[in-house]
């Protein structure tokens, strides 16, 4: 099997929440197998919001202003897959999320030095509430971003019903996510 630099972008402020034990029994599965894994909590992080100053790459670094973008660009640019795993807030992503999916439009610029090589990504998601299109709007924005970035989705992973940090041990989700992850 091919060895692949897998990024895992977590989105809860929660530390040891719901979709971090995702990310977890995710990256159990994907490094069981021999991939190798890099993650960054965005949801912890201080990447703030695009500027559109339009300056990317002017400084020598992927964004001219100092957050945590510094650190997450170098990972994505050596990244061959790309997992999302995150609570739903107000059926999206997290603002600290968004941000830092916002400033990867760095990657886009004709004078990116290191464009991005992801061709597969993973959305892994949990919420609240139950609806049966609870994950319209996330699914939807990451449906469009795979189609825009031209990646196959390996999978998408939607808990429902949990609020309380290890609610989904009972769900079967965290089998399912090492499953993912062994599959890639
Ligand atoms: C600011 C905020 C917004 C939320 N928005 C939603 C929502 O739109 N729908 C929903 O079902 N749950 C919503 N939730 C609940 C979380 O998605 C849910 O508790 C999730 O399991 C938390 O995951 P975590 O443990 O990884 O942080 C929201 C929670 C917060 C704090």
């Amino acid at each position: 099997m091919e060895k692949k630099t897998i990024l895992v972008l977590t989105g809860s402020p929660r530390k040891g929440g719901n979709s971090d034990m995702m990310a977890e029994a995710f990256i159990e599965g994907a490094t069981s197998v021999g991939h190798e894994v890099l993650r960054f909590d965005a949801g912890r992080n201080t990447v703030n919001g695009c500027r559109a100053c339009g300056a990317c790459w002017a400084k020598g670094s992927a964004c001219v202003f100092e957050d945590g973008f510094t650190e997450l660009a170098p990972l994505l640019a050596k990244a061959d897959v790309l997992v999302l795993s995150t609570p739903l807030y107000w059926f999206n992503f997290p603002s600290q999320l968004k941000a830092a999916v916002d400033k990867m439009n760095a990657f886009l610029k004709p004078v990116c030095p290191t464009p991005l090589k992801i061709k597969e990504s993973v959305l892994m998601v949990c919420a609240h509430d139950t609806d049966d299109d609870l994950f319209d709007g996330i699914d939807r924005t990451y449906l469009q971003m795979v189609h825009y970035l031209k990646l196959k989705d390996r999978g998408s992973l939607g808990v429902r019903g949990i609020s309380n940090k290890g609610d989904v041990v009972s769900t079967g989700a965290l089998e399912k996510a090492r499953d993912i992850g062994r599959s890639i």
